[in-house]
């Protein structure tokens, strides 16, 4: 579905991304692992059009999607998922979810006029679709909490309602599971498993927490400095020399890798 070939992204001197390729299946929940610094997240900047690579070359089912902005991306069905934004604390976690499709009639004073009646039948198909997404979420009740109420763990949970707000194709989490509780990530969990099962969206997941990458992600991709180390099942990635050397080396001794 996404194939990366030989993404390269500089800072200056410095080679965040040095040369990095790999393949998304559709369908895959796929895992982005790898040490502090590795480039996790610049490869993800890169592929959903927030950076433009020094050199190479990101497809989308064939078609060269390489630093294409981000709106252009969304309309493919290519989401990256953020924090929700300061300006959307104030308002529900419903009115959130209704702000996420670009393209409503509303948004100029004179439409707004003209078209008063197909306004308010696309408000109600929103508002409808938005209480789908919150029961999908098992968050219904949260429906006219205030966004900026939530815990960090609803938060992740109100940002993966964003897209399905759109019909996503394929969606990049970076680090959803931070400072989240044990339970709040089971629940974000299941909402991943469910969302690829019953509708079909592949993931690409970067997580630190190997029980999480564990429980959702075939194949996992080890990435240290910038490169591409290893692919396959996490416990083919957690028995490769290269990758174990790659996370003792950051000296900080990842617990879970040695451990596990
Ligand atoms: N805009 C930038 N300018 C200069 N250096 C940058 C920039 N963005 C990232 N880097 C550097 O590139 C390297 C890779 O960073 P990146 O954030 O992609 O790593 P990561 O794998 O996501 O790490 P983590 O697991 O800690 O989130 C780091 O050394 C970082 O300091
Ligand atoms: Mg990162």
């Amino acid at each position: 579905m996404i194939v990366v070939d030989d993404i390269h992204k500089h800072f200056g001197g410095f080679r965040a991304v040095d040369g990095a390729s790999l393949t998304i299946r559709e369908g895959s929940i796929t895992g982005l692992i790898g040490p502090n610094g590795a480039g996790k997240t610049t490869l993800f900047n890169v592929i959903a059009g927030h950076l433009k690579p020094t050199s190479g070359r990101v497809t989308m089912g064939g078609e060269d999607i390489t630093g294409l902005p981000p709106h252009e991306l969304f309309h493919k069905g290519l989401l990256r998922t953020f924090q929700i934004a300061h300006e959307f604390h104030s308002m529900t976690v419903r009115e959130n979810l209704m702000m996420v499709p670009g393209d409503q009639t509303g948004e100029t004073l004179v439409n707004a006029w003209l078209k008063r009646r197909q306004i308010a039948r696309e408000e109600e198909a929103l508002r409808r679709k938005a209480d789908e997404v919150l029961e999908f979420l098992t968050i219904s009740h949260l429906a006219d909490e205030k966004a900026g109420n939530l815990s960090g763990g609803q938060k992740k949970l109100l940002e993966l309602g964003r897209t399905m707000m759109v019909d996503a194709k394929i969606v990049f989490l970076d680090e959803v599971g931070a400072g989240v509780n044990r339970t709040l990530l089971m629940t974000i969990a299941d909402a991943i498993l469910r969302l690829n099962k019953e509708r079909g969206y592949t993931f690409v997941v970067i997580e630190h927490d190997m029980d999480f990458i564990g429980k959702l992600c075939d194949p996992v991709i080890c990435m240290a400095e910038g490169k591409v180390l290893a692919e396959g099942t996490l416990d083919e990635i957690k028995a490769n020399e290269q990758v174990i050397e790659a996370y003792l080396g950051t000296g900080l001794k990842n617990k879970e890798m040695a451990n596990g």
